[in-house]
């Protein structure tokens, strides 16, 4: 009988790319959502995808009686991989208690659910290379061993803080295991642009600005400062494809199934660092289209460079980020058109 896995978060960006893959793998899921950050339809894409409906359940796993329906539904869950957090930086500065209240919250209920009721409680945790601040130049591109910074956000220390909530638990719960991954950038859409990023309002992250001013929803692109000290002076970012990044969570679940390492931690990245005017140069050859761009002040606690050193993921996990940087430029440029259609 195929493992059933719960997918929190599962219509986020991550989250449905994962569900896909994984289903792909042979794996049984059922998604859990409450539709803050995502919407309904992306179950529709995934049915397209897949040729038919996964098990889901609308719900808010920050909120412990509303999460625990779904444990009572659905018995035999083995595993979780849990994606559901609020995510934005500035906005975590601006409403702190909802990041903490959010993220630390979700992350207890799914920890106290596990391990009360499962037989073996693998978590495969979505966590962040922000853990890692500004690395200095002797630590690029980044291992997991390198020094965990204090975060600058409260986004970014509700993840530091998952991570130590987890490895307490680990010590102190026998039937738990964890795989903590740490993203770097995560970026394209799914080939057959039917899932994708669906950004709230104006986009925050790079990607879904450059597409939106390509498309003419937005009139420029703000290069965020030119005087950092990297070649070109704008910031450097290892830029992952998301069906990459999905697949590591297959790998990452697999493995958690025969291990006995009891929490272990993979920086999810494709080890290069492109910098932003390099991306917007990138996107612009791989889809031919003109972006309209110029170079404003930096933003406010923008870390200078981060890229990984993906070669324990590689070696541990056999996981490998490989698609070509125009393959990722051209699939986002595809979504974007695709959901201006619907
Ligand atoms: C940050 C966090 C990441 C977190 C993510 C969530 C770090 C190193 N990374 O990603 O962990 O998951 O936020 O949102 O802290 N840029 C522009 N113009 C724009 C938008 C962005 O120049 O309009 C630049 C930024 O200055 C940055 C790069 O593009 O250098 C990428 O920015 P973004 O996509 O927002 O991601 P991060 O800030 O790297």
């Amino acid at each position: 009988m195929s493992k059933r896995i719960l997918i929190t978060g599962a219509t986020g960006y991550i989250g449905s790319h994962t569900i896909v893959e994984l289903v792909n793998a042979g794996y049984d899921v059922v998604g859990v959502d409450n539709f803050f950050n995502s919407t309904p339809r992306v179950l529709d894409g995934i049915k397209k995808i897949l040729g038919r409906k996964i098990d889901f359940v609308e719900a808010d796993c920050a909120d412990l009686r509303d999460f625990e329906k779904v444990f009572r539904k659905y018995g035999n869950i083995e595993g979780v991989i849990h994606f559901a957090a609020y995510k934005a930086v500035g906005e975590s500065v601006k409403k702190p208690l909802d990041y903490y209240r959010n993220n630390l919250n979700g992350l207890l209920n799914v920890v106290n659910l596990m391990s009360s009721s499962a037989r073996a409680a693998n978590i495969v945790f979505s966590s962040s290379c922000t853990v890692y601040g500004q690395p200095s130049a002797e630590n690029l591109p980044i291992t997991e061993e390198a020094p965990i910074q204090p975060a600058t956000s409260p986004y970014g220390k509700t993840k530091q803080m998952s991570e130590e909530i987890l490895k307490d638990c680990v010590y102190a719960l026998s039937n738990l295991k964890v795989s903590v991954l740490r993203y770097f950038n995560p970026i394209g859409a799914h080939p057959s642009s039917l899932i994708g990023e669906l950004p709230n309002g104006v986009p925050q992250n790079l990607i879904p600005f450059i597409t939106q001013t390509a498309a003419g929803i937005r009139n420029c692109l703000s290069v965020f400062g030119n005087d950092y000290n990297t070649p070109d002076g704008s910031c450097i970012r290892d830029y992952i494809y998301v069906v990459d990044l999905a697949k590591a969570h297959v790998k990452a679940l697999d493995r958690l199934a025969v291990t006995d390492e009891r929490i272990d931690y993979f920086n999810l990245g494709t080890g290069k660092g492109v910098s932003v005017l390099e991306l917007v140069h990138e996107f612009m050859k791989a889809t031919g289209v003109n972006l309209n761009y110029k170079v404003v002040g930096r933003r406010e606690g923008d870390v200078e460079q981060v890229w990984a050193d993906p070669s324990k993921a590689n070696r541990v996990l056999g996981w490998k980020a490989d698609t070509p940087l125009d393959v990722v430029l051209e699939s986002a440029w595809k979504w974007q058109q695709a959901i201006m259609k619907k």
